[in-house]
């Protein structure tokens, strides 16, 4: 069978939780798309830094052409965040021909479009569905299942570490202080983690959000954005006495031709569905023309739920690899369905 080799930028959080799955998950991706995964090298900021993952006989370098200047590496994924080196590293890869698979919602957010001409002119797929809501494959079903109505609303809570936050002060009069340390240790905030509660990280997810429902390009410009810095125990517990939490929104919605979408924390009625969301979990409402309001729901943060929708990222890739290698196509339920059984 053949092998398709994986660069990896980043041994962090989403790293390790892509490596723990590219290792333990081979047989269910060799049985859908009949290749093999392996990561052959990666490249990370400190090479004597402890790594939590047995990275066996993986090159681990800090020297980025170990990547870029190897004709084997066809996919490479990108999980080592920010803008800036992150932009001018994507597009040296695809400009070396491979297909990237990135999780940055900041730098999709911002240069999203520049990166996928260069995809566009090197022939190369840049997917990531990882930015937006985790382990939610949001990106894929608004793409996929929303191809023929008209998403009049999408809007929810988008960001883990600020809903982990607002859950400990509800449910366990946790301090902001001490609830955002330990999203922090759980590997939920980003490493630095003014975007989280300043809501931009969750804004930079309803751009793209905002791109895949209704084709608009907006930017942080366009929206009103606030976080949950200010919010005190005081107030999660008022809100409370009066049938109400406080979630981080975001919301986008078509209006007068245009989108206005914005940022914020939102008093939320007990009992709607987005009030029961808690902890790192992320829910997702898409309200379509025709199908009406539809709610997704999954782990918004951390390793493995991550590593999860990298690794659909991965296998759509691979499928199209071998779409233009051989002629075969994936666009059919049923050999899908049996080739995921086969895998038992
Ligand atoms: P992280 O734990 O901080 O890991 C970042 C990794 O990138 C580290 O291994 C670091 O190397 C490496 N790195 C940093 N700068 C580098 C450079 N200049 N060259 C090479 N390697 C470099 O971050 P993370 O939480 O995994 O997040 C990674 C990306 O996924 C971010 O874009 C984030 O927004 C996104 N994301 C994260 C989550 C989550 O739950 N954490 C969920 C969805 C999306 P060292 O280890 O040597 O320092
Ligand atoms: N820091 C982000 C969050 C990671 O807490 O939602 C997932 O994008």
């Amino acid at each position: 069978m053949n092998t398709i080799k994986i660069g990896l930028i980043g041994l962090g959080t989403v790293g390790t939780g892509v490596l723990q799955m590219v290792m333990n998950n081979q047989d269910k991706v060799s049985n859908i798309t009949g290749q093999n995964l392996s990561v052959k090298t990666i490249v990370v900021h400190d090479v004597n830094k402890p790594r939590d993952v047995d990275t066996g006989d993986i090159t681990v370098t800090e020297d980025l052409n170990a990547i870029i200047d190897d004709p084997e590496i066809k996919i490479v994924v990108e999980v080592m965040g920010g803008v800036h080196p992150a932009k001018e590293i994507i597009a040296k890869v695809l400009n070396a021909k491979k297909h990237v698979v990135t999780a940055n919602k900041d730098l999709i957010a911002s240069a999203g479009e520049e990166l996928a001409a260069i995809a566009r002119e090197n022939h190369c797929d840049l997917m990531y569905e990882a930015s937006v809501a985790g382990g939610i494959p949001i990106l894929r079903t608004i793409v996929n299942s929303f191809s023929a109505d008209n998403i009049i609303e999408v809007k929810g809570i988008v960001n883990g570490t600020t809903n982990y936050i607002l859950t400990q002060m509800q449910q366990h009069h946790w301090k902001y202080a001490d609830a955002l340390k330990k999203a922090q240790e759980l590997g939920f905030a980003e490493s630095d983690p003014t975007n989280d509660v300043a809501g931009i990280d969750a804004a930079y997810k309803m751009i793209i959000l905002s791109q895949f429902s209704f084709g608009t390009h907006i930017t942080m410009d366009d929206m009103a954005v606030e976080g949950i810095q200010n919010i005190q125990l005081s107030d999660v517990k008022q809100a409370a006495a009066f049938g109400y939490t406080i979630k981080l929104l975001g919301i986008a919605r078509r209006i007068n031709g245009g989108v206005f979408a914005e940022v914020g924390p939102v008093l939320v009625p007990l009992d709607h569905p987005l009030a029961t969301i808690n902890n790192e979990n992320n829910a997702v409402m898409v309200t379509g023309q025709a199908v009406g309001d539809t709610l997704f729901y999954g782990p918004g943060a951390g390793g493995l739920p991550t590593a999860n929708s990298v690794l659909s990222d991965i296998v759509s890739v691979t499928k199209n690899i071998v779409l233009k290698t051989t002629g075969n196509s994936f666009n059919n339920f049923q050999d899908q369905v049996s080739s995921a059984a086969a895998s038992e």
